[in-house]
């Protein structure tokens, strides 16, 4: 009889541990509401809540590292069962994985990338993302293979591939192997990559059209064959600067062939209508419901879903004028 009763306490609190998914209260942390490709992340992620009845609550970062900080105390302070961090700096990623093991909240950290060593120090420390270099890879292989179909694109006949390089945020891992690996794919291809020109331009629009807009000036268009950008914000930007030139309206004489990053609406829009030449599905929606169905089967306590070790990793995909490849 005692056992049995110990046996059904044991089972009660066994179960109450256990959540259930209306009872599940996420805060998320994104680095910076005003964001393309966050924007959809965002979007995918309210979805998946929605679908699995929990609840999510997101606050913007606004690009600054202390008010991240204080964005997850008060997330914390406020009973979340589990934290999803997009950091603003992925190298602050220690104290937030500090904080949430004090609290004894699993965190999930998305699109920017805490080091192996600080997501080893605690246990239901997770992230979830896609892995930068197969993006840089698939864009430059968008490059080589356009430049090989036209030989037109070698404007100044060296076989040589003279490039300008938009790179997204300093420290970000997308911005250091999508740079390094969309060369490197270049030259796989049996091309000579040439950098005229490099530069950082944050992920944003309108600085990548400002940089561009010096680039086409100090360099001249005619002596630009391709546009490299880390992701599609920049090159739109690129495109904007091309385009005062009348560079990419439509003239096969005046065309630089630019790829980006994301498959945004934008990127997808403009290829449609001939001024982009491709770009790579930063699967938003995969990363999206991963990063929320990990999240809450870690706060119901239920175990690490999709997780393989400490990670969940979503595929990248080419894209060509709105076709998969
Ligand atoms: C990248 C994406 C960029 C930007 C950045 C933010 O994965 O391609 O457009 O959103 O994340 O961290
Ligand atoms: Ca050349």
């Amino acid at each position: 009889m005692r056992k049995v009763l110990i046996v059904t306490l044991m089972l009660m609190l066994a179960l109450g541990a256990c959540a259930h998914a209306d009872d599940v209260k996420i805060g998320a942390c994104i680095y910076r509401f005003n964001d393309a490709f966050m924007l959809r992340f965002r979007q995918a992620m309210q979805a998946e809540s929605e679908k699995l009845g929990a609840k999510i609550e997101l606050a913007d970062g606004q690009d600054n590292q202390s008010t991240q900080d204080e964005q997850v105390d008060a997330f914390i302070a406020d009973g979340v069962n589990v934290l999803i961090v997009n950091p603003v700096d992925r190298m602050s990623s220690q104290s937030i994985i500090d904080k949430a093991k004090t609290a004894g909240i699993p965190v999930v950290f998305i699109n920017r990338e805490p080091t192996e060593e600080m997501l080893a120090t605690y246990d239901k420390a997770y992230y979830v993302g896609a892995k930068a270099e197969e993006s840089g890879t698939e864009a430059g292989e968008l490059v080589a293979s356009y430049f090989k179909a036209h030989p037109e694109a070698d404007k100044n006949k060296d076989g040589k591939l003279q490039f300008i390089l938009l790179k997204g945020q300093n420290g970000h891992q997308d911005m250091i192997l999508r740079s390094k690996y969309s060369v490197e794919a270049v030259k796989e291809a049996g091309i000579e990559p040439v950098e005229l020109a490099g530069a950082i331009a944050n992920w944003d629009k309108l600085e990548a059209m400002k940089i561009m807009n010096g680039f086409i000036m100090s360099i001249g268009p005619e002596n630009i064959e391709a546009v490299i950008a880390n992701n599609d914000e920049m090159a739109l930007g690129a495109i904007e600067a091309l385009k005062a030139q009348d560079y990419n309206t439509g003239n096969p004489e005046a065309y630089i062939p630019v790829v980006g990053v994301d498959a945004n609406a934008s990127a997808l829009e403009a290829m449609d209508k001939g001024e982009m030449l491709g770009t790579v599905l930063n699967d938003a929606d995969g990363q999206g419901s991963a990063a929320v169905k990990l999240a809450v089967s870690l706060a119901k306590n239920a175990g690490a879903e999709g997780a393989d070790g400490k990670y969940i990793w979503v595929p990248y995909q080419k894209v060509v004028r709105g076709e998969k490849q």
